[in-house]
C-alpha cells in the first residue's frame, strides 16, 4: 500500500513520487492551498494539495484528525524560510496527486500533542494515547530492552521456559489474585507472584541456566513504580558461586545499556553492604546521584540534657542522625515547617535543626532552638563530621532507627531534588549482606526480607534458630538511580536448612508440609546449588525511557486502584459463570460451596 514511511522521506527522494500512508496528524488551510501533516510511526511529512488537483484536494477539503489516509504524491523541497528544523522530514514536502480515505474517525477525546490529558483518559482510549509518537518510542525502547537481554542470555546458555499461570501461592509477600476452580469447587488457583519455586525445581531437573520473561501477580497497594501485573526477567543458574552470578548479571546489563542506549556501566558494578546503605541513605536502594548523606552523632549527644535526642541515643534500637543540606542556611521558617510535617509522613515527631552562620564562630555561629541544650564539644563534633560550611542547614532525626532511617533517607531525596543537587547519569550498584529476617511487630514474628528460599549465610541450622536476627542473607538487589530493578539470591538446597528457616518464620510442619511439600520433597532428590535474580523490566524501561511512571512503558497497564478503563475490568460475572464454580454472592461478600 505504502512505497516508503512518512518520517522517512527527507531530500534525497526530491523529484521521486512517493505513496504513504498513516493518520491526519493536522490539517491546516492556508487560502486555498490544503496542508496535511500524516503521521505513522516513524515520524511526521507534510503533504500540500492545491485546488488544480481537483479531485484530490476536495478529498483534502473533508478529512479530520485521526482520519486514515493513503496519499501519492511527489517530493519537493519547501520554499525559502518555511522548513522545519525540528522534523527529519523538515526540508522537503509532498505535492499531493491523489489522496484515498482508508477510513474516517471521530473527533479524538484529546489532541496529540496535548500535554495535561487525565490518566482515565489516556487509559480509557489507550489505543489513541499510544499513536503519541513519544509512547511509541517507550514501547518501542521496552522491546529493544528484551531483545537486548534474550541475545545475552541465549548466547551465554539460557533456555527459555515457561511455568504455570494457574497455580499454587508463591510467597513474596503480597496478596495473591485468585482463580476458583471450575472442577474442583471451593479451591482456588492462586496467579504466580513470581515463578520462584518453580525455576529452582528447573535447577533440580538439571536445565543449569533458565530464563524467562514472565508476568508476575500481585495484589499489593500500588504506586508509581508498581503494577498489579507487572514483568520480571527471571533467571536462575546452578553451580555458581554468589560472585559468579553477581557478575554474569551485571554483565547482562551492561549488554543492554550498551545495546539499547550506547552507555557504558562500569565493570564491576560498584557494591555496598545492606547495613552501609542503611547508615548513609537510610534506605536499602540509595540514590548515588545525590551526594547527600545521613551522619550519625549519637554518640555525640547521649549526655545532652536535650531529651529528644538523648532518649534515642542511648537505646540500642535508637538512632540520631543528621543530615547537611548544603547552602540552605537562608531557607525560610515556612519552608521548613513543610519539611517538618514532610517527614512526620514517615513517623518523625519532629524535625530539628541548626543553621550555620558562621563555624569558626563555635556556638555564637550556630542558630538553632536546641543549641543550648548541646555542649561545645558535641556542636564541635557535629560540624566536623557533616563537613558543615557557612550557610549551611543541618537537620536532625532521633527515633528509632527505623523512623530515622526512613523519615531522614526520604528528606534527603526531597532535599536533593528541591535543592537541584541530583546528578544526572546512571548510578547502578549492588547492595548485599542483607539480613536474613526482620521482625514484624504487629504479627509478632520474624518474615522474611527477601523470600523463605534464599540461603542464610550460614550452614549450621543451629545458628540460624539460635540468633535470628543476627543472621545474614546470601541475597542481592541490583539499585539503578535509587529504584530496586532486581533483586536475587543464593538458594537453600538443602532440606533440613529450609525446615530450620521454615521454623524461624512460624511455618509449622504441617504448615510447610501442605503448602511446600514438593519443594520439600524435590530437595531430597539431588538438588544442586543454585541462585538467581528477576529483573524488574518496566522499572528497567521506566527507567531506561526516562519515564516518571512504569505505567508509560505499559502498552495497557492498570491504574493506581487496579482497574483498566479501558475494557472496564475487573467487571462482573454472569450468575451463570459463578453457579458453575460453586461461588455465591451473598450482599458484598463471596462465599463457596
Ligand atoms: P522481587 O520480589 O524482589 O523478587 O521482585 C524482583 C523485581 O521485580 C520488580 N517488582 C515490581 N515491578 C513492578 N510492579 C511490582 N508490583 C513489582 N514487584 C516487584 C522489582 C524487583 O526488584 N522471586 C524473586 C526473585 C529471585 O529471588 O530470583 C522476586 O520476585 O524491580
Ligand atoms: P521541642 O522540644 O519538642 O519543641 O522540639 C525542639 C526541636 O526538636 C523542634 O525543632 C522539633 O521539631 C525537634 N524535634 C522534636 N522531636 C524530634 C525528633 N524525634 N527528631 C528530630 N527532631 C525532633
Amino acid at each position: 500500500m505504502r512505497s516508503h514511511f512518512c518520517g522517512t522521506v527527507t531530500e534525497n527522494l526530491i523529484g521521486e513520487s512517493v505513496t504513504l500512508c498513516g493518520w491526519v496528524h493536522r490539517r491546516r488551510d492556508h487560502g486555498g492551498v490544503i496542508f496535511i501533516d500524516l503521521r505513522d510511526r516513524s515520524g511526521l511529512v507534510q503533504v500540500v494539495y492545491d485546488p488544480d488537483t481537483v479531485e484530490a484536494f476536495e478529498i483534502a477539503e473533508q478529512v479530520r484528525p485521526e482520519y486514515v489516509l493513503r496519499a501519492v504524491g511527489r517530493v519537493r523541497e519547501r520554499p525559502a524560510g518555511t522548513v522545519n528544523p525540528e522534523l527529519s522530514t523538515g526540508a522537503i514536502e509532498v505535492l499531493g496527486k491523489s489522496l484515498e480515505v482508508l477510513n474516517s474517525a471521530r473527533t479524538p477525546p484529546f489532541q496529540l500533542d496535548e500535554d495535561d490529558v487525565g490518566e482515565e483518559t489516556r487509559l480509557r482510549y489507550r489505543y489513541v494515547d499510544l499513536r503519541r509518537p513519544e509512547m511509541f518510542a517507550r514501547i518501542e525502547t521496552r522491546a529493544r530492552v528484551t531483545r537486548a537481554m534474550r541475545e545475552f542470555l541465549d548466547a551465554e546458555g539460557f533456555i527459555d521456559i515457561e511455568t504455570p499461570m494457574l497455580t499454587r501461592a508463591t510467597p513474596e509477600g503480597a496478596r495473591d489474585y485468585l482463580v476458583p476452580s471450575r472442577t474442583h469447587p471451593g479451591r482456588f488457583f492462586a496467579l504466580p507472584q513470581s515463578p520462584q519455586i518453580f525455576k529452582q525445581l528447573l535447577m533440580m531437573s538439571g536445565f543449569e541456566r533458565y530464563y524467562q520473561i514472565v508476568r508476575c501477580f500481585r495484589d499489593e497497594d500500588l504506586r508509581a513504580d508498581r503494577q498489579p501485573e507487572f514483568t520480571q526477567l527471571d533467571v536462575e543458574t546452578s553451580f555458581l558461586d554468589i560472585d559468579d552470578i553477581i557478575g554474569l548479571m551485571e554483565a547482562l546489563m551492561r549488554h543492554v545499556f550498551d545495546r539499547v542506549l550506547g552507555i557504558a556501566l562500569p565493570h564491576p558494578f560498584p557494591r555496598m553492604t545492606y547495613d552501609e546503605a542503611m547508615a548513609r541513605f537510610g534506605t536499602d536502594r540509595p540514590d548515588l546521584r545525590n551526594p547527600l548523606e545521613l551522619v550519625e552523632v549519637g554518640d555525640l549527644v547521649a549526655d545532652t540534657e536535650f531529651k529528644v535526642f538523648a532518649g534515642p541515643a542511648n537505646d540500642p534500637r535508637g538512632r540520631v542522625a543528621a543530615l547537611r543540606a548544603p547552602g540552605a542556611g537562608g531557607l525560610a521558617r515556612s519552608v521548613i515547617d513543610d519539611y517538618t510535617r514532610f517527614v512526620a509522613t514517615y513517623g518523625a515527631k519532629g524535625l530539628a535543626y541548626i543553621k550555620v552562620n558562621q563555624v569558626a564562630a563555635g556556638r555564637e555561629g550556630l542558630q538553632s532552638p536546641i543549641v543550648k541544650f548541646i555542649s561545645d564539644d558535641a556542636l564541635h563534633g557535629i560540624m566536623e563530621r557533616t563537613a558543615a560550611r557557612d550557610g549551611d542547614l543541618i537537620f536532625f532525626g532521633a527515633d528509632s532507627s527505623k523512623i530515622v532511617g526512613d523519615a531522614l533517607g526520604a528528606l534527603r531525596v526531597k532535599l536533593g531534588e528541591d535543592l537541584g543537587l541530583v546528578e544526572d547519569g546512571w548510578r547502578v550498584l549492588w547492595v548485599l549482606d542483607f539480613p536474613m529476617f526482620e521482625w514484624d511487630p504487629r504479627e509478632r514474628r520474624h518474615a522474611a526480607l527477601h523470600h523463605p528460599f534464599t540461603a542464610p549465610d550460614t550452614g549450621d541450622v543451629d545458628a540460624i534458630e539460635s540468633d535470628p536476627a543476627a543472621l545474614k542473607s546470601r541475597a542481592y538487589d541490583m539499585v539503578l538511580n535509587g529504584s530496586e530493578i532486581g533483586g536475587g539470591s543464593v538458594r537453600i538446597h538443602r532440606r533440613e536448612i529450609q525446615q530450620a528457616v521454615f521454623r524461624v518464620l512460624g511455618i509449622g510442619e504441617e504448615e510447610a508440609r501442605e503448602r511446600f511439600g514438593f519443594l520439600l520433597d524435590a530437595l531430597e532428590f539431588g538438588c544442586p546449588p543454585h541462585g538467581g535474580i528477576a529483573f524488574g523490566l518496566d522499572r528497567i524501561a521506566m527507567l531506561m525511557t526516562g519515564s516518571t511512571s512504569i505505567r508509560d512503558v505499559i502498552a495497557f497497564p492498570k491504574t493506581q486502584t487496579a482497574n483498566d478503563p479501558l475494557t472496564g475490568a475487573p467487571g462482573p460475572a454472569e450468575s451463570r459463570q459463578l453457579r458453575e464454580l460453586g461461588i455465591r454472592l451473598r450482599g458484598q461478600g463471596v462465599s463457596t460451596g
